[in-house]
């Protein structure tokens, strides 16, 4: 056994990744691996919460998988695997859904945003969808979950769940922690500062995504929302400005001051260059390692399939001991294949 921390986060396969989830979350998977046991899924149970084309689903769901290769994560390391191949996380959302209320869930910011999106629209899945994530975290025993900012929430309501359910019973579950990064945990959009950068998004120049080409790059920074002050500073009346200079640091790793003092005397053209040239630096290598893993479709399954066994291995454990609890009774037959 591992005496190491767990780790467990998960992304949905809606479409070609964006640069924010990439710094705010997907970059960070990668330094946390060398520390910690970390299970990494493709959450395309989540992704089916709003209308999907199932060939497009398909298609993402092994997109996102190379992503997670391409970006360094190692399937020797990492456990990399696809959340309907671990029929736990139903069973054990099922549960959970008993230990959770209503009022609750229509709290959740992200139901209320997507629910006005989708008006007329709204499925019990996708009022559901925090409990199914809640479940994805405690049947691994995670102790962090890496995440953006606008995760917060329902990291929030895991904890509460575990909590609720320990509480009365027994301890059962690990009380996970957030773990949000300092810098990049809300990249915005680059046509209006005010929200975070989204692929759902109808402005397609408000995004990047992992899978655009350096001229679109290149276009998309040129025509970045900024303002009229025409100097690179940081503050809270330049909130493009801030937003790509969070990029810059996020990637260069470089002091925020160091890189506004670099730009002193210089206009926004030259700012915005260099970022859009950074960013395309950075991309590069992923999108064209995730180009050339998609085209071996026997390797990415033979990484999907090791990764499902040993995280249902470990899913099913959590299960048995809250199946228990709850009051059910053992299973002691073996399903005739
Ligand atoms: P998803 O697929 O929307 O996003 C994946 C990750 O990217 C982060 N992210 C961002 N970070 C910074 N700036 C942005 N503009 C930005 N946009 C997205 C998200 O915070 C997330 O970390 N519900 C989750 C998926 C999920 C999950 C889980 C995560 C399902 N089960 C269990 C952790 C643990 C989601 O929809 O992420």
């Amino acid at each position: 056994m591992s005496d190491k921390k767990i780790i467990f986060s998960g992304i949905q396969p809606s479409g070609s990744l964006t640069l924010g989830n990439y710094l705010g979350a997907l970059k960070n998977f990668v330094n946390l691996q060398e520390e910690y046991n970390c299970y990494y899924c493709v959450v395309d149970m989540h992704a089916i919460t709003v209308p999907k084309e199932p060939k497009e689903l398909r298609k993402n769901t092994l997109q996102v998988l190379a992503n997670y290769i391409a970006v360094g994560l190692d399937p020797d390391k990492s456990t990399l695997f696809i959340q309907s191949h671990v029929p736990a996380h139903a069973e054990l959302a099922w549960i959970l859904n008993c230990f959770t209320y209503f009022g609750e869930l229509g709290r959740m910011t992200q139901f209320k945003d997507k629910s006005k999106k989708n008006e007329g629209n709204i499925t019990v899945g996708l009022f559901d969808y925090p409990v199914l994530m809640v479940a994805d975290i405690l049947l691994y025993q995670a102790d962090l979950v890496p995440v953006g900012e606008d995760q917060r929430q329902h990291l929030e309501i895991t904890r509460d769940i575990a909590q609720r359910f320990n509480n009365r019973f027994s301890p059962t579950f690990t009380v996970p922690e957030p773990y949000i990064p300092k810098v990049g945990a809300k990249i915005m959009s680059l046509q209006d500062p005010t929200i975070k950068m989204s692929k759902s998004d109808t402005n397609e120049n408000s995004f990047i995504l992992l899978s655009d080409s350096p001229d679109d790059i290149r276009r998309k920074f040129k025509r970045a929302v900024t303002d009229s002050l025409g100097v690179v500073a940081i503050n809270e009346e330049q909130l493009g400005i801030k937003n790509l200079l969070g990029i810059y640091t996020k990637i260069t790793g470089e002091k925020i001051e160091d890189i506004v003092s670099r730009y002193e005397g210089k206009g926004y053209a030259e700012f915005k260059s260099d970022v859009a040239d950074l960013v395309i630096e950075e991309l590069k290598p992923i999108r064209e390692k995730s180009e050339y893993l998609l085209k071996n479709k026997d390797y990415l399954e033979e990484i999907y399939a090791k990764g499902a066994q040993k995280a249902e291995n470990a899913a099913r454990k959590t299960l048995r001991k809250v199946q228990k609890k709850v009051g059910f009774i053992p299973k002691t037959f073996k399903i005739q294949q």
